[in-house]
C-alpha cells in the first residue's frame, strides 16, 4: 500500500495537486490541460452533477476489511481507477509517459497511452510493466492508422480505446488565445508526421489545425466493424453519452464503452456523463464494460459512478496534476490518494465489496433518484 507521505503534507487532494500543478506550468500548458470547450457548460456540469447526488449510507455493516479488486476485460487491478488517455505528458513534466505509466505499474492499475502521447507506444511499453491500453484516433491516412494498431498489438497492449467523440477538436478557447502548440523539443512520437504540431507563426491552436486536417471525420459505425477486423484486441468505444449508441457499440462487436464527454472539451452542452451513466448502464446489461470518465476528483465521486453502473473509472487531469506537480511520484499519490478515499467511502457507506455498492445508495440532492 502507498502511505500518505509526510514529506508533501499540503498534497492530501487532487485539488491541492492542481494548485501545486498550476504553480509549475507555463500559461498554455495549464489552459490546455484544465481547459473545457466553448463556455465551459459542461466541464462546470461534470464536476456540479457529481455533487447533486448524496449517498445514503448503510451502517453497521462489517467493513473491517475492504476489497476494491476489479477484473476489466480478463486484467485484474487492486482498485477500480484507471488512467484515462491523455495527449502530452511531455507538457506536464520531462518524465512524460515513461513517469506517469510507471507510477500506474507501482499501483497496479492500467495505463491508458493516448495515440497523442510524447513518448513513443514501444518507449512506453518497454519502460513499464504494467497491464496498458490503446487509445487510437483514426486518422484519413488508414495504413498509418492500421500501423498504429498493429504496433500497439505487437508491443502488448491489451486493449484498444477507440475515441468516437472526436472527429474534428472542440473549441478551447485559451488555446486559440494563447496559439498552443507543443514547444520546442516535444513531438507526436507515435506518429511519422510528428512535426505537424511544432511551433509555427500563425495564431490559432495547431492541435486543432491537427486534428481537422489529419484524423478521419468521415468516421462512421462501419469503420468500428473495420477495425475489429484488423485486431484481436478488445475494443472500447470511448465517447459516448446515449444509451442507443452504447447498445449500437456492442453490435459493432465492441467489447464495451467508456461513458465520457472528452473531459468537456468536445460538446460544449453534452451531459454530465455521471447523469447519463444509469441509462447507458441499463441498457448494457451486462453485454459490455461499462467504463466512465469526467469529473471524478474524489474517492466519493468514484463510489458514485460505480453505484450508478460503472464496473470502473478512469481520470484524466488528475494525473496530469500529480504528474505536473511531482513527476511520476505525484502521479502515484494522486492515485494512491483516490483509492484511499475510495476505501475510506466504501467503509463509511457499508459497502465491504464493489458488488455490494448498488444503486439504491444514490440519491439526489432533492430526493429523487437519477433518472434511469
Ligand atoms: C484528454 N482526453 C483525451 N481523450 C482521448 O481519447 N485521447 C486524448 O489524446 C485525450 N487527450 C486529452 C488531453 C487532456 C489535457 C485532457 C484533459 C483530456 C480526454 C480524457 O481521456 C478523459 O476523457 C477526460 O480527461 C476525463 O475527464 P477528467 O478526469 O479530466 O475530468
Ligand atoms: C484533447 C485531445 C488531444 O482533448 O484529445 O486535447
Amino acid at each position: 500500500m502507498h502511505d500518505p507521505r509526510p514529506d508533501h503534507p499540503s498534497l492530501l487532494t487532487v485539488d491541492d495537486f492542481e494548485r501545486a500543478a498550476r504553480a509549475r506550468l507555463t500559461k498554455m500548458a495549464y489552459d490546455y490541460f484544465r481547459s473545457g470547450a466553448d463556455e465551459g457548460r459542461t466541464l462546470r456540469e461534470n464536476r456540479r452533477a457529481f455533487r447533486r447526488l448524496e449517498i445514503h449510507y448503510r451502517v453497521l455493516v462489517d467493513v473491517a476489511e475492504r476489497d476494491l479488486r476489479a477484473t476489466l476485460l480478463g486484467t485484474s487491478v487492486p482498485f477500480p481507477i484507471l488512467v484515462a488517455p491523455t495527449a502530452y505528458h511531455g507538457l506536464a513534466h520531462e518524465g512524460a509517459e515513461i513517469a506517469s505509466s510507471r507510477a500506474a505499474s507501482e499501483l497496479g492499475t492500467i495505463f491508458t497511452l493516448s495515440t497523442l502521447s510524447t513518448t513513443s507506444l514501444e518507449a512506453v511499453a518497454a519502460a513499464s510493466p504494467g497491464p496498458k491500453w490503446f487509445q487510437l484516433y483514426v486518422h484519413k491516412d488508414r495504413g498509418l492508422t492500421r500501423a498504429l494498431v498493429e504496433r500497439a498489438e505487437s508491443a502488448g497492449y491489451r486493449a484498444l480505446m477507440l475515441t468516437v467523440d472526436t472527429p474534428i477538436l472542440g473549441r478551447r478557447i485559451a488555446d486559440v488565445r494563447n496559439g498552443f502548440a507543443l514547444p520546442e523539443g516535444l513531438v507526436m512520437a507515435n506518429l511519422a508526421d510528428a512535426a505537424a504540431c511544432s511551433p509555427a507563426a500563425d495564431r490559432g491552436s495547431l492541435l486543432a489545425a491537427y486534428v481537422a486536417s489529419r484524423h478521419d471525420a468521415s468516421l462512421t459505425w462501419r469503420d468500428v466493424e473495420w477495425l475489429g477486423g484488423l485486431t484481436r484486441l478488445p475494443i472500447l468505444l470511448k465517447g459516448i453519452v446515449r444509451p442507443d449508441d452504447a447498445l449500437r457499440a456492442i453490435g459493432c462487436g465492441a467489447a464495451g464503452v467508456v461513458v465520457s464527454n472528452h473531459g468537456a472539451r468536445q460538446l460544449d452542452g453534452a451531459p454530465a456523463t455521471i447523469e447519463v451513466l444509469p441509462a447507458v448502464a441499463d441498457a448494457v446489461a451486462g453485454r459490455g464494460l461499462v467504463l466512465m470518465d469526467g469529473g471524478i476528483r474524489w474517492g466519493t465521486d468514484v463510489l458514485k459512478a460505480l453505484a450508478l453502473g460503472a464496473s470502473a473509472v478512469l481520470v484524466g487531469r488528475p494525473v496530469l496534476w500529480g504528474l505536473a506537480a511531482l513527476g511520476g511520484e505525484g502521479v502515484a499519490r494522486v492515485l494512491a490518494t483516490l483509492r484511499e478515499e475510495l476505501s475510506t467511502a466504501m467503509a463509511l457507506a457499508g459497502c465491504p465489496t464493489l458488488a455490494s455498492i448498488d444503486r439504491d445508495l444514490i440519491r439526489r440532492t432533492r430526493g429523487s433518484m437519477p433518472a434511469p
